[in-house]
């Protein structure tokens, strides 16, 4: 008698094979990588492992020289991000963060949140302004990255993590099914990060996420699952407290961040 499968969530990402070669080195190496529908995901690993290429081949940024991306696959079939523009990767649900926070600075925070709604749709603010919806969804948001009582100040002046949130803010009024996020919290506070630690959780309840992510002590207090990157492949995956003891790891990754 064999035995029933679990059924599985769908992929919302999957990387077959890829290799992404610049003059000849190997950023990505036959890269197999994916995750499934309402993960929260880190992938971790030294300088120059190939985590920011993953997401740059991830979002279209980056073509690969072989393999491909498929993006929200399924019984769709899915799309295959090499076929895509970036842009319409974002209108498709694909969200990416990248490090530096890139927020408008004469705007208030409510007014950037108003704008990123915008940005998929530019009748919004010159003609029809928001709707009932679009404004609840806005207030939701504030409520969640924590910033409801400061909508009216200017994103300028806000502290660096706010900033950050802020622009995690405008991601996810854009309703994305996944977010890609490159190292969160370099640069936060303790404070900080571990309000965003929290913030990433209650997000992984909307919508998929990946995180990339170096700073270590915030991977083990907030991480489930970790993937491992070196050399542009796969060192390995798993829980947070296995991947941690793993000798190879060890060698590549914490050895080296414990010098
Ligand atoms: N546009 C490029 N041209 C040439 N080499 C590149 C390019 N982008 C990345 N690389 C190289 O590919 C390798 C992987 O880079 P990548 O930025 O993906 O690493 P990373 O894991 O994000 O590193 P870090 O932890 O420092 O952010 C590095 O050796 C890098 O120098
Ligand atoms: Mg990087």
């Amino acid at each position: 008698m064999s035995a029933v499968p679990q059924k599985q969530a769908e992929k919302i990402l999957d990387v077959q094979n890829v290799t992404v070669s610049f003059d000849g080195f190997k950023a990505l190496d036959g890269l197999d990588f994916s995750i499934r529908k309402g993960e929260l995901r880190f992938v971790i690993g030294p300088n120059g492992a190939g985590k920011t290429t993953l997401l740059d081949v991830c979002t279209g940024k980056t073509r690969p020289a072989s393999g491909k991306v498929i993006f929200n696959g399924g019984s769709n079939g899915g799309v295959d991000v090499a076929h895509e523009q970036e842009h319409t990767l974002v209108r498709k649900g694909l969200g990416r963060k990248f490090q530096t926070p890139s927020v408008f600075g004469s705007l208030t925070v409510y007014e950037n949140l108003e704008a990123a709604i915008g940005f998929n749709d530019p009748t919004i603010s010159l003609l029809r302004g928001l709707t009932e919806e679009e404004e609840a969804l806005i207030h939701e948001t504030l409520a969640l990255i924590g910033l409801t009582e400061r909508m009216n100040v200017h994103a300028g002046v806000l502290a660096h993590g706010e900033k950050q949130w802020l622009e995690i803010g405008m991601l996810l009024v854009q309703k994305p099914s996944l977010l890609l996020l490159d190292e969160p919290v370099a640069g936060m506070t303790r404070p900080e990060r571990n309000r965003t630690g929290e913030l990433l959780r209650s997000i992984a309840h909307r919508c998929s996420v990946l995180v990339v992510e170096h700073d270590m002590e915030f991977v083990r207090n907030f991480a489930k699952t970790v993937t491992v990157l070196h050399l542009g492949q796969m060192l390995c995956e798993g829980a947070v407290e296995d991947v941690q003891k793993d000798e190879r790891v060890v060698q590549v990754y914490l050895g080296r961040a414990h010098a």
